[in-house]
């Protein structure tokens, strides 16, 4: 026995390392700290993007214990300054993060108190909070308060959930598989064709469906696909309405969709995951008019509310639906289960998971909605002050967008594709603001996606000076 607990004291001794001392924290407290205010006060001045790859034997698991000094170091060289910085105002492409300060203190309390949050019983409270958040969402977008919901890693995730819900309503299964026919618009996200394939319905019929001159979808044209589908004794089962398409900014017709897919008892589902909390923005809510009829909604606070990587949500009406695939008891969680509660682990494949709902409550909490309605209302018009500029400069730009995504192309004559291809290459390298690239019915264009909460007048004006300059470059390198 002796020999026993000297061991486990021999142990604890090493161990310990795992816990710091409060001086010990402090220590390593003020030097993240110190480096969270260095990065962020030099966000603006430094690159938006940073070309190079990383030294992979900088971030590997070395044999010796090392500094934080020098692992802060490795860091900033081999994760921070490669590729996008999300963080920064001068990420324009793609759809950019957020990443509010606020959200970061937040994800630092749910990591020290490591609140469990996927079941009611392991944490009440952080259970709680997470449907609180979901019930304020549902007010949001005119869903009813019974709808259940779930706060996921991102819009991926919560798509697969809808996605499953869908099959699970329908029972898409066996022979049915190849006979149920989903309606998608070409500029749906992939990630739906991805949740498709996940979940087994790979062999479902997908049409492609026709878009008006501003890329939402055309209703008419769904109609008529229905109803030859059903003609031909086929079985239309889903329809997918984007409120914010990722390549042109679109906002479906949602009401229209939403009666047709009641009429001809389709599954309708609404991906907002980039455009939905453009629904707080008084200029932009009639677009979101008939949200509500959606059967389930995909919104990402990662993206519309500036929060960090991390956070979807996705709400759904028909609980059983859900649940069919979702819904497990074990002995092992006999304390947990039978207390009439709807864990998040009934909702979606993770059981354990990240207490996310604080970085989303803290912030509204602290700073009141105002400011983020104020953030989204400044996107939109940083985009049409974009858009001007672009002109002035000689570019072309696509249809107004709905939202803050929208494209252009420089008009060189000649091999245009080929211009705007070389011209997007000497962007990446200048690099002072991102931008990414799309093909928009076989035309290569740029495109600018303003979501970032740091993304100022003074980023746009950036933009041009470097488009102007790179212009120039690309004319030279191709004469
Ligand atoms: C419309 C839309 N849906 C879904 C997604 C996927 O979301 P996530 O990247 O959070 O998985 C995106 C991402 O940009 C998107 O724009």
């Amino acid at each position: 026995m002796e020999l026993l607990i000297n061991q486990i004291l021999a142990l604890e001794e090493i161990s310990a390392a795992l816990d710091p001392s409060l001086e010990d924290r402090d220590h390593l407290n003020n030097q993240v700290q110190d480096y969270a205010n260095g990065f962020i006060e030099n966000t603006e001045s430094n690159k938006a993007y940073f070309q190079g790859t990383p030294d992979k034997t900088k971030l590997g698991i070395g044999s010796n214990k090392k500094e934080l000094k020098e692992l802060l170091d490795a860091y900033t060289k081999e994760v921070v300054q490669k590729g996008i910085n999300p963080a920064s105002g001068g990420h324009i492409g793609y759809i950019p993060g957020g990443g509010i300060y606020t959200a970061a203190l937040a994800d630092f309390l749910a990591s020290v108190t490591n609140e469990y949050a996927g079941m009611y019983f392991g944490s009440p409270g952080a259970v709680t909070m997470e449907h609180e958040l979901l019930d304020w969402m549902k007010g949001v977008f005119d869903f009813p308060q019974n709808a259940i919901g779930n706060m996921t890693s991102g819009g991926s995730i919560a798509n697969l959930i809808a996605v499953t819900a869908a099959r699970d309503k329908h029972q898409i299964k066996n022979e049915k598989v190849t006979k149920s026919v989903i309606y998608l618009s070409p500029q749906v996200h992939h990630c739906l064709h991805k949740a498709l394939r996940i979940v087994g319905l790979e062999d479902v019929q997908v049409r492609m469906l026709k878009l008006d001159a501003n890329f939402r979808i055309d209703v008419d044209g769904l109609a008529q696909e229905i109803e030859n589908d059903k003609k031909k004794g086929l079985n239309p089962f889903m329809v997918v309405a984007s409120a914010g398409t990722t390549d042109t900014g679109a906002v479906d017709p949602l009401q229209e969709i939403g009666e047709l897919a009641q009429k001809n008892n389709l599954w309708y589902h609404v991906d907002a995951a980039y455009g939905g909390f453009f629904i707080l923005s008084e200029s932009k809510k009639h677009l979101f008019k008939g949200i509500g009829l959606a059967d389930s909604l995909v919104i990402d606070p990662h993206k519309g509310l500036f929060l960090p990587y991390g956070l979807g949500a996705v709400l759904v009406k028909d609980k059983e639906a859900v649940f069919h695939s979702h819904h497990y008891t074990a002995n092992y969680m006999q304390d947990a289960t039978d207390n009439g509660q709807i864990n998040p682990s009934d909702v979606s494949p993770e059981l354990t998971k990240h207490f996310r709902a604080l970085r989303m409550w803290l912030p509204i909490n602290l700073h009141g909605i105002e400011p983020f309605v104020a953030c989204l209302d400044e996107k939109l018009l940083l985009t049409t002050y974009f858009r001007e500029q672009l002109k002035t400069i000689g570019f072309k730009i696509g249809p107004e967008p709905d939202l803050s995504v929208s494209y252009y192309w420089y008009p060189s004559g000649g091999d245009e594709n080929a211009f705007n291809e070389k011209l997007i290459e000497n962007i990446h390298a200048d690099g002072s603001v991102f931008l990414s690239s799309t093909k928009i019915d076989g035309r290569y264009v740029i495109r600018m996606a303003i979501l970032s909460f740091r993304t100022k007048k003074e980023t746009i004006d950036k933009a041009i000076k470097m488009l102007e300059k790179c212009v120039g470059e690309t004319k030279q390198q191709l004469n």
